[in-house]
């Protein structure tokens, strides 16, 4: 279980944006072919994205390409330009099914056939982000074994649906819980909506903060400055991991008396509390890991 706290978005037509995002601790970083790159500009970015792949990443980031919708007319280009083996995976805008996702699936085979990449070496995130794509978000999940997150997308999913994109966020509720609820039913993780108002830090881990506490494992971010805040907030915390150890040890010592429950500091503490806390603390290392092989 790698950790994939922070994606950030780095449109492929802004060359400056992507040599600075090489240096940034994001665990992610996601080069967008499409909606930051206007049409006339579609193939200049792929060409950039080509020739910007190897040697991309300078803190060990997964790379990965947000293509075109495979129905654009662009997507099929994006990928025969883009698929090699820097790269980890693609990030798959707007499917309605998971009949979709098996298209960029059929296409990505064929690549890493013709191309001499390991088969299966690049993983997909789907975006849910249209009232199709939330109805059939386990579906869009669980269509390939290659899928290793969904993520969703307020911006795409309120102008479909018409809801009002509001702060405080009342009409993603819903969406967002029903991307938790697909992720977790295919195995794969949840990935939160972009936060756009990137001067506002409070606001961004006020939002990172609550996408976590309903399941989610990242976000998607569009600004630098939003990298170390939520990094921060999807990092479990010294608090939280030594209380994960109080509960991995009460309860490992009750297993071994016979017992599948006991209790810790007057809370009950039985295998559902116990599995988490394991979570937590494989996280918890995965993401120290991480940071100790790629030192600032
Ligand atoms: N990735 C890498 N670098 C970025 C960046 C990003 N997403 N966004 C900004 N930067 C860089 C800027 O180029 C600038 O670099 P510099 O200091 O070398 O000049 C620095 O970070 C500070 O940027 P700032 O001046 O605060 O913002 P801006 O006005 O240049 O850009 C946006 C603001 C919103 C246009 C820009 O952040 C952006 O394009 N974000 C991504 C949009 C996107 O991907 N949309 C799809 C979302 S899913
Ligand atoms: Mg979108």
């Amino acid at each position: 279980m790698e950790p994939l706290r922070t994606l950030l978005s780095v449109p492929a037509i802004r060359q400056n944006m992507i040599e600075k995002a090489r240096s940034l601790p994001a665990d992610v970083l996601v080069l967008d072919l499409e909606d930051s790159v206007p049409a006339a500009e579609k193939a200049k970015a792929r060409a950039i994205v080509a020739d910007s792949i190897a040697g991309l990443a300078l803190k060990g980031q997964k790379v990965f390409v947000r293509i075109n919708s495979i129905l654009s007319g662009y997507g099929q280009q994006d990928l025969e330009a883009v698929i090699t083996d820097g790269i980890d995976g693609i990030n798959q805008p707007k499917p309605s099914s998971g009949d979709e996702v098996r298209q960029v699936e059929a296409i990505i085979e064929r690549l890493e056939m013709e191309r001499g990449i390991k088969h299966g070496h690049v993983k997909l995130i789907p975006w849910i982000e249209t009232a199709k794509g939330l109805l059939n978000a386990f579906d869009i999940a669980s269509a390939s074994p290659r899928v290793v997150g969904v993520s969703l997308g307020a911006e795409d999913l309120t102008l479909d649906t018409g809801m009002e994109r509001t702060e405080e966020g009342n009409e993603l509720l819903f969406p967002r819980i029903m991307v938790v609820l697909a992720a977790k039913a295919a195995d794969v993780i949840a990935i939160d909506t972009p936060y756009n108002n990137f001067r506002d830090e409070e606001g961004l881990i006020k939002e990172a903060r609550l996408a976590r506490s309903l399941g989610f494992e990242g976000k998607f971010l569009i600004h630098p400055s939003q990298v170390d805040p939520v990094n921060q907030v999807f990092r479990p915390t010294p608090e939280e991991i030594t209380q994960a150890r109080g509960i991995v040890e009460a309860f490992a010592t009750a297993e071994a008396q016979g017992f599948a429950s006991t209790s810790l500091e007057g809370k009950m503490i039985d295998i559902p509390q116990a599995r988490r806390a394991q979570r937590l603390l494989a996280m918890a290392e995965s993401i120290a890991q991480r940071e100790k092989d790629n030192p600032r």
